[in-house]
């Protein structure tokens, strides 16, 4: 098999089971005053300084959550609800599904308004509509992305921060794709980060929401005290020792390296093939992905027939891949619906081996020169 999926999950490093085999050991209730819970507690606020740490951050700051998902809706649900039916939350056209998805019911039943900044080429963030939106908008949060999971475009979110402290706007960025790819002073300037364990080499279904210093948050998962009354519920211990060891790890990235892998394929398939656009190339972009499409061939086609020679990528993110509607991320960019069905995700990883890089070339000419020829076939008859 080779992988190329790393945007969608990757594998658990040795690190990271490590990590979680400490948990098992460790099995009370970290909430518990006895022995038993103490011990717990001493885990989960060790796990907790190595994430802080890795983020360049205050322990204090992090609130472990079940995934990047639930700290990016706690983020807009926390905030529509603290300022009440006058909210307003400036974001863009490609966010995550799980900030997407939680618009119509901010709109519909929080009554609130939201506006999205516009994309200049190649996906990169319009900074003049940006600016314009804020002054004239003036929103009460900002909720924009690092790093795309799609196209692995980068948004300069440091930049971004600054410019909403200096309007005294809240901003909140999702951080779960730019964590561990890119270094973490990059992004770390937001009152509100989300991240997740599963893109960085740990299990998956555990997270963090970062909430900066004092900045406040109405609570949405009530429960016990736990994660100092910001997210009720007895801690996932497993999957925090895991996040954390992984975190401790990220040294092993390996990014230039895989940055260096992913050029090396996109030149391959230059040399070989014609007809063909990266989406973002142009544009600072994550080290480890290629959004390609490859003209007049739907990606399901294609990764279908890579997939039976053991190539795993997928056709926009996982979350549409499987549905039959292009993924937004791409229709924003200007495709239209039937060209964003030809567009693929491929994303590498610190298990990426050379050996696998030219086979996948290989495995691209052969089989998208395929798929080409046999058109032109049925067209001549
Ligand atoms: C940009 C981005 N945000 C949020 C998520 C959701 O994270 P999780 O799977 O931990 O809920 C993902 C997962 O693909 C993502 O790529």
């Amino acid at each position: 098999m080779i992988y190329a999926d790393y945007n969608a999950t990757t594998p658990l490093s040795e690190a990271a089971k490590a990590g979680m085999a400490k948990a098992f050991e460790c099995w009370g209730n970290p909430s518990s005053s006895h022995r038993a819970g103490r011990q717990a507690n001493a885990l989960l606020e060790e796990s907790r300084d190595k994430v802080a740490s890795a983020a360049g951050l205050h322990a204090r700051e992090i609130v472990f959550t079940s995934g990047g998902s639930e700290a990016n809706g706690m983020v807009l649900m926390g905030s529509a609800l603290q300022c009440g039916s006058s909210f307003r939350l400036l974001t863009s056209p490609v966010e995550h599904a799980s900030v997407e998805k939680a618009l119509p019911l901010l709109c519909e039943k929080l009554g609130a308004q939201v506006e999205r900044v516009a994309l200049a080429e190649d996906g990169a963030l319009d900074m003049a509509d940006f600016r314009n939106k804020l002054e004239t908008f003036r929103p009460h949060l900002v909720s924009l992305m690092a790093a795309n999971n799609e196209t692995g475009v980068l948004f300069p979110v440091n930049a971004i921060a600054e410019i909403c402290a200096h309007t005294e706007t809240l901003f909140h960025t999702d951080a779960t794709q730019a964590f561990g790819k890119i270094p973490s002073t990059d992004f770390n300037r937001a009152d509100f980060i989300t991240l997740s364990a599963h893109k960085i080499y740990g299990p998956k279904g555990v997270g963090a929401l970062v909430i900066r210093g004092d900045r406040k948050l109405e609570c949405t998962r009530f429960g016990g005290s736990q994660e100092i009354k910001r997210r009720g519920g007895t801690q996932n211990m497993i999957g925090i020792a895991g996040f954390a060891a992984a975190c401790e790890d990220l040294k092993n990235s390996h990014v230039e390296t895989i940055r260096a892998l992913r050029d090396r394929f996109e030149a391959g398939i230059k040399n070989s093939l014609s007809d063909f656009t990266i989406h973002g190339a142009t544009v600072s972009r994550l080290p480890n992905t290629t959004c390609i499409r490859f003209h007049g061939i739907l990606s399901e086609i294609l990764l279908t027939a890579l997939d039976l020679d053991g190539f795993c990528a997928s056709g926009g993110s996982a979350c549409s891949s499987g549905s039959a509607s292009p993924s937004h991320v791409l229709t924003a960019l200007g495709l239209a619906p039937e060209k964003a069905k030809e567009a693929m995700r491929i994303s590498w990883g610190r298990f990426t081996t050379d050996e696998e890089i030219d086979r996948s070339i290989e495995l691209f000419v052969r089989h998208v020169s395929r798929i080409r020829q046999r058109r032109m076939d049925r067209k001549a008859l």
